[in-house]
């Protein structure tokens, strides 16, 4: 039986072609349709649920789509920033190619200490250096000596400096890379009103910018907290 779909064209032409709601049944048929967590990943998962912050790290589906867009784009130079107990630098870096190297940083050697861990078991230290400081600093001096050099970046940090980590990103990419931006449409609250606290502005603020932002094309993909995709234009004039 074919789904009901809604009349083409509403009143105000606001798209009705909308994305689908994933409900939970919905969600369990993708899980089980089309991820393929590896073991390492599902062991990885299972000592970070000890940790009260667990919900912090990528869920499976979203891990499994890094993994494909950095096959798809094959980055040489690559920045992560936001480590935590490793999922994301562990699909991104199994995507990566043997000529690549990635530059991982969390200012908690805790969760790098984990990370570490799991990397070595999956063989990925060849390609994946850790390293314990602060985002923003190490983001402000690559800006200065290798600016314009980064094929990928992963954001997945504080929110506090979600700005900052966007425009010196944006200074480290060379044209035509990408970065991606993880939780930019954080739980649903940016779309409900009665959430004003520092951390839902500063995502929306961020949204605004990007949407507005002339310099890049971008993507925003409801797949687990909201990811939103950003490629530096090569030419100013690009759509
Ligand atoms: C949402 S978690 C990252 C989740 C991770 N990407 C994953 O898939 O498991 C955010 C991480 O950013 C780290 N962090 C927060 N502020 C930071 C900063 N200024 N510099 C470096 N790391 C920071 C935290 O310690 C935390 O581990």
């Amino acid at each position: 039986m074919l789904p009901n779909f809604p009349k083409p064209v509403s009143e105000d032409n606001r798209p009705v072609n909308r994305t689908v709601k994933v409900d939970d049944r919905l969600y369990d048929y993708l899980i089980d349709h089309s991820v393929r967590e590896p073991q390492i990943l599902e062991d990885l998962r299972r000592e970070t649920a000890q940790y009260h912050m667990a919900r912090m790290a990528l869920s499976p589906e979203v891990g499994q789509f890094l993994t494909l867009l950095v096959k798809l784009l094959n980055p040489q130079k690559v920045m992560e920033i936001g480590v935590f107990t490793g999922y994301s630098t562990i699909s991104i870096a199994s995507g990566l190619s043997a000529s690549a190297s990635m530059l991982a940083i969390d200012k908690k050697q805790m969760w790098l200490d984990i990370a570490n861990k799991y990397l070595a078991q999956a063989d990925l230290l060849a390609k994946v250096d850790t390293l314990c400081a602060n985002a923003l600093q190490v983001m402000q001096e690559k800006a200065q000596q290798e600016s314009e050099s980064f094929d990928f970046l992963f954001i997945d940090a504080d929110k506090a400096n979600l700005l900052n980590y966007y425009s010196l990103g944006k200074k480290l990419l060379r044209p035509g890379a990408c970065m991606v931006i993880d939780n930019t449409l954080w739980w649903g609250n940016v779309a409900d009103e009665s959430f004003d606290d520092k951390d839902t502005k500063i995502v929306r603020q961020l949204n605004d910018t990007i949407h507005r932002d002339t310099d890049v094309s971008l993507s925003q993909l409801p797949i687990g907290d909201g990811l939103t995709l950003v490629r530096k234009n090569t030419i100013s004039s690009e759509p």
